[in-house]
Protein backbone atom coordinates (compact mmCIF):
# COMPACT_ATOMS: atom_id res chain seq x y z
CA UNK A 1 0.00 0.00 0.00
CA UNK A 2 1.56 3.40 -1.23
CA UNK A 3 0.49 6.61 0.70
CA UNK A 4 -1.04 8.48 -1.91
CA UNK A 5 -1.07 6.71 -5.21
CA UNK A 6 -2.37 9.12 -8.18
CA UNK A 7 -4.49 8.59 -10.45
CA UNK A 8 -4.53 10.03 -13.14
CA UNK A 9 -8.08 9.25 -15.24
CA UNK A 10 -8.42 9.56 -19.21
CA UNK A 11 -11.94 8.66 -20.97
CA UNK A 12 -13.32 9.34 -24.12
CA UNK A 13 -14.35 7.53 -27.31
CA UNK A 14 -12.54 4.79 -29.27
CA UNK A 15 -9.83 6.09 -31.37
CA UNK A 16 -8.94 9.02 -29.53
CA UNK A 17 -5.53 8.29 -28.94
CA UNK A 18 -6.01 7.78 -25.12
CA UNK A 19 -3.98 4.38 -25.06
CA UNK A 20 -0.88 5.52 -27.26
CA UNK A 21 -1.13 8.81 -24.82
CA UNK A 22 -1.97 6.61 -21.47
CA UNK A 23 1.03 4.27 -22.34
CA UNK A 24 3.27 7.16 -23.28
CA UNK A 25 2.65 9.77 -20.26
CA UNK A 26 2.66 6.09 -17.76
CA UNK A 27 6.05 5.49 -19.17
CA UNK A 28 7.38 9.56 -18.80
CA UNK A 29 5.93 9.75 -14.85
CA UNK A 30 6.89 6.03 -13.91
CA UNK A 31 3.51 5.02 -13.34
CA UNK A 32 1.53 2.27 -13.95
CA UNK A 33 -0.73 1.78 -16.89
CA UNK A 34 -3.82 0.22 -17.27
CA UNK A 35 -6.27 -0.14 -20.32
CA UNK A 36 -9.43 -0.88 -19.06
CA UNK A 37 -11.06 -1.46 -22.56
CA UNK A 38 -9.06 -4.81 -22.56
CA UNK A 39 -10.53 -5.91 -19.15
CA UNK A 40 -14.02 -5.49 -21.26
CA UNK A 41 -12.76 -7.18 -24.50
CA UNK A 42 -11.72 -10.24 -22.79
CA UNK A 43 -14.36 -11.27 -20.87
CA UNK A 44 -16.19 -10.31 -24.39
CA UNK A 45 -13.67 -12.50 -25.91
CA UNK A 46 -14.14 -15.44 -23.32
CA UNK A 47 -18.20 -15.29 -23.94
CA UNK A 48 -17.88 -15.47 -27.79
CA UNK A 49 -15.38 -18.62 -27.79
CA UNK A 50 -17.95 -20.58 -25.20
CA UNK A 51 -21.03 -19.54 -26.99
CA UNK A 52 -22.55 -17.55 -24.05
CA UNK A 53 -25.24 -15.37 -25.89
CA UNK A 54 -24.06 -11.39 -24.96
CA UNK A 55 -27.49 -10.87 -23.59
CA UNK A 56 -27.30 -13.96 -20.75
CA UNK A 57 -26.60 -11.44 -18.35
CA UNK A 58 -26.39 -13.46 -15.35
CA UNK A 59 -23.85 -16.03 -17.30
CA UNK A 60 -22.09 -12.54 -18.52
CA UNK A 61 -21.66 -12.38 -15.04
CA UNK A 62 -20.17 -15.34 -13.84
CA UNK A 63 -17.71 -15.20 -16.65
CA UNK A 64 -16.81 -11.50 -14.94
CA UNK A 65 -16.22 -12.62 -12.22
CA UNK A 66 -14.36 -15.89 -12.86
CA UNK A 67 -12.00 -14.29 -15.43
CA UNK A 68 -8.12 -14.12 -14.35
CA UNK A 69 -7.39 -11.39 -16.00
CA UNK A 70 -3.48 -10.08 -15.87
CA UNK A 71 -2.36 -7.15 -17.70
CA UNK A 72 1.23 -7.04 -18.11
CA UNK A 73 3.25 -3.59 -17.28
CA UNK A 74 6.21 -4.01 -19.18
CA UNK A 75 5.31 -6.03 -22.51
CA UNK A 76 1.33 -4.47 -22.56
CA UNK A 77 0.30 -7.80 -23.07
CA UNK A 78 -2.97 -9.09 -22.33
CA UNK A 79 -3.68 -12.52 -20.75
CA UNK A 80 -6.69 -14.56 -20.00
CA UNK A 81 -6.58 -17.52 -17.59
CA UNK A 82 -2.72 -17.36 -17.99
CA UNK A 83 -3.18 -17.29 -22.07
CA UNK A 84 -1.87 -14.21 -24.36
CA UNK A 85 -5.22 -13.17 -25.66
CA UNK A 86 -3.21 -9.66 -26.53
CA UNK A 87 -4.10 -10.06 -30.29
CA UNK A 88 -6.89 -11.88 -30.16
CA UNK A 89 -9.18 -9.24 -28.52
CA UNK A 90 -8.21 -6.82 -31.20
CA UNK A 91 -10.99 -8.06 -33.68
CA UNK A 92 -13.70 -6.02 -34.98
CA UNK A 93 -16.14 -9.13 -33.34
CA UNK A 94 -14.30 -8.38 -29.99
CA UNK A 95 -14.51 -4.47 -30.64
CA UNK A 96 -18.45 -5.15 -30.66
CA UNK A 97 -19.34 -7.87 -28.17
CA UNK A 98 -16.83 -6.29 -26.03
CA UNK A 99 -19.57 -2.69 -26.26
CA UNK A 100 -22.23 -5.01 -25.63
CA UNK A 101 -20.32 -7.17 -22.43
CA UNK A 102 -19.48 -3.66 -21.00
CA UNK A 103 -23.33 -3.02 -20.90
CA UNK A 104 -23.88 -5.12 -18.02
CA UNK A 105 -24.29 -3.57 -14.81
CA UNK A 106 -23.03 -6.78 -12.82
CA UNK A 107 -19.97 -7.27 -15.48
CA UNK A 108 -18.79 -3.55 -14.55
CA UNK A 109 -19.19 -4.24 -11.27
CA UNK A 110 -16.74 -7.25 -11.27
CA UNK A 111 -14.61 -5.25 -13.12
CA UNK A 112 -14.40 -1.88 -11.13
CA UNK A 113 -14.18 -4.03 -8.32
CA UNK A 114 -10.52 -5.76 -10.10
CA UNK A 115 -9.60 -2.08 -11.54
CA UNK A 116 -10.00 -0.36 -8.30
CA UNK A 117 -7.19 -3.02 -6.91
CA UNK A 118 -4.66 -1.33 -9.31
CA UNK A 119 -4.19 2.01 -7.38
CA UNK A 120 -3.86 0.48 -3.79
CA UNK A 121 0.04 -0.32 -4.66
CA UNK A 122 1.16 1.94 -7.89
CA UNK A 123 0.59 5.48 -8.90
CA UNK A 124 -1.86 4.77 -12.15
CA UNK A 125 -2.88 6.38 -15.19
CA UNK A 126 -5.70 4.53 -16.19
CA UNK A 127 -7.46 4.71 -19.39
CA UNK A 128 -11.54 3.74 -20.44
CA UNK A 129 -15.04 5.57 -20.64
CA UNK A 130 -16.36 5.37 -16.84
CA UNK A 131 -12.70 6.29 -14.91
CA UNK A 132 -13.56 10.05 -13.75
CA UNK A 133 -16.69 9.50 -13.29
CA UNK A 134 -17.22 5.92 -11.48
CA UNK A 135 -14.24 4.09 -11.19
CA UNK A 136 -12.21 6.62 -9.50
CA UNK A 137 -14.52 10.06 -9.05
CA UNK A 138 -11.69 11.37 -6.19
CA UNK A 139 -9.30 11.35 -9.00
CA UNK A 140 -6.93 14.06 -9.23
CA UNK A 141 -6.22 14.22 -12.52
CA UNK A 142 -9.48 13.30 -15.51
CA UNK A 143 -8.92 14.45 -18.89
CA UNK A 144 -11.83 14.08 -21.99
CA UNK A 145 -10.23 13.09 -24.68
CA UNK A 146 -11.71 13.78 -27.90
CA UNK A 147 -10.91 13.67 -31.74
CA UNK A 148 -13.27 14.32 -34.75
CA UNK A 149 -15.12 10.82 -35.50
CA UNK A 150 -13.19 11.16 -39.11
CA UNK A 151 -9.92 10.93 -37.50
CA UNK A 152 -10.78 8.47 -35.14
CA UNK A 153 -11.92 6.05 -37.73
CA UNK A 154 -8.73 6.75 -39.44
CA UNK A 155 -7.04 5.89 -36.74
CA UNK A 156 -8.79 2.50 -36.10
CA UNK A 157 -8.12 1.42 -39.69
CA UNK A 158 -4.91 2.22 -39.05
CA UNK A 159 -4.71 -0.17 -36.19
CA UNK A 160 -6.15 -2.67 -37.62
CA UNK A 161 -3.73 -2.62 -40.85
CA UNK A 162 -1.16 -2.86 -38.53
CA UNK A 163 -2.51 -6.04 -36.92
CA UNK A 164 -2.81 -7.66 -40.34
CA UNK A 165 -6.34 -6.69 -41.22
CA UNK A 166 -8.24 -4.63 -44.01
CA UNK A 167 -10.87 -2.63 -43.88
CA UNK A 168 -12.90 0.27 -45.05
CA UNK A 169 -13.06 3.26 -43.94
CA UNK A 170 -16.68 3.90 -44.21
CA UNK A 171 -17.22 0.67 -42.55
CA UNK A 172 -14.81 1.38 -39.61
CA UNK A 173 -16.42 4.89 -39.03
CA UNK A 174 -20.14 3.11 -39.14
CA UNK A 175 -18.75 0.64 -36.65
CA UNK A 176 -17.38 3.15 -34.36
CA UNK A 177 -20.52 5.12 -34.09
CA UNK A 178 -22.76 2.37 -33.37
CA UNK A 179 -20.25 1.13 -30.84
CA UNK A 180 -19.65 5.22 -29.34
CA UNK A 181 -23.60 5.26 -29.20
CA UNK A 182 -23.80 2.01 -27.27
CA UNK A 183 -21.16 3.55 -24.57
CA UNK A 184 -23.05 6.77 -24.49
CA UNK A 185 -26.44 5.65 -24.22
CA UNK A 186 -25.94 2.45 -22.12
CA UNK A 187 -27.78 3.09 -18.73
CA UNK A 188 -25.29 1.94 -16.76
CA UNK A 189 -21.59 3.98 -16.17
CA UNK A 190 -22.13 5.91 -20.04
CA UNK A 191 -19.15 7.12 -21.34
CA UNK A 192 -19.42 11.00 -20.18
CA UNK A 193 -16.95 14.03 -19.25
CA UNK A 194 -16.65 14.74 -15.59
CA UNK A 195 -17.58 17.56 -14.38
CA UNK A 196 -14.09 18.35 -12.99
CA UNK A 197 -12.29 16.63 -16.14
CA UNK A 198 -10.32 18.76 -18.93
CA UNK A 199 -11.45 18.28 -22.42
CA UNK A 200 -8.74 17.51 -25.24
CA UNK A 201 -9.39 17.37 -28.46
CA UNK A 202 -6.47 15.78 -29.93
CA UNK A 203 -7.87 15.79 -33.54
CA UNK A 204 -5.03 18.16 -35.64
CA UNK A 205 -2.74 17.40 -32.63
CA UNK A 206 0.74 15.45 -33.28
CA UNK A 207 1.28 12.35 -30.40
CA UNK A 208 4.10 14.48 -28.62
CA UNK A 209 1.88 17.58 -28.36
CA UNK A 210 -0.96 15.84 -27.08
CA UNK A 211 1.49 13.82 -24.93
CA UNK A 212 2.87 17.24 -23.71
CA UNK A 213 -0.56 18.60 -23.10
CA UNK A 214 -1.54 15.69 -20.85
CA UNK A 215 2.05 16.09 -19.00
CA UNK A 216 0.70 19.80 -18.41
CA UNK A 217 -2.72 19.40 -16.78
CA UNK A 218 -0.84 16.16 -14.43
CA UNK A 219 1.69 18.95 -13.70
CA UNK A 220 -1.29 21.54 -12.67
CA UNK A 221 -3.29 19.02 -10.66
CA UNK A 222 -0.27 17.65 -8.47
CA UNK A 223 1.32 20.40 -7.92
CA UNK A 224 -0.56 21.78 -5.03
O1 LIG B 1 -11.22 1.20 -25.29
P1 LIG B 1 -11.67 -0.02 -26.03
O2 LIG B 1 -12.18 0.28 -27.41
O3 LIG B 1 -10.65 -1.11 -26.01
O4 LIG B 1 -12.93 -0.57 -25.17
C1 LIG B 1 -13.66 -1.70 -25.57
C2 LIG B 1 -15.12 -1.53 -25.16
O5 LIG B 1 -15.23 -1.55 -23.74
C3 LIG B 1 -15.76 -0.22 -25.63
O6 LIG B 1 -16.96 -0.47 -26.34
C4 LIG B 1 -16.09 0.54 -24.38
C5 LIG B 1 -16.00 -0.47 -23.27
N1 LIG B 1 -15.36 0.12 -22.08
C6 LIG B 1 -16.17 0.54 -21.08
O7 LIG B 1 -17.39 0.48 -21.19
N2 LIG B 1 -15.61 1.04 -19.94
C7 LIG B 1 -14.28 1.15 -19.81
N3 LIG B 1 -13.77 1.64 -18.68
C8 LIG B 1 -13.43 0.75 -20.86
C9 LIG B 1 -14.00 0.23 -22.00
Amino acid sequence: MIRNPIVVAIDGPAGAGKSTIARKVAARLGFLYVDTGAMYRTVALWALRNGTELDDWHRLEQLALAADIRLEAESGRVFLNGEDVSEAIRTELVSDAASRVAAVPAVRRAMVAKQKVFAETSSIVMEGRDIGTVVFPEARVKIFMDADPTVRAQRRQQQLVENGRSAALHEVEGEMRRRDTRDRERAEAPLLQAPDAEYLDASGMAIEEVEEAVLKIVRERTSH
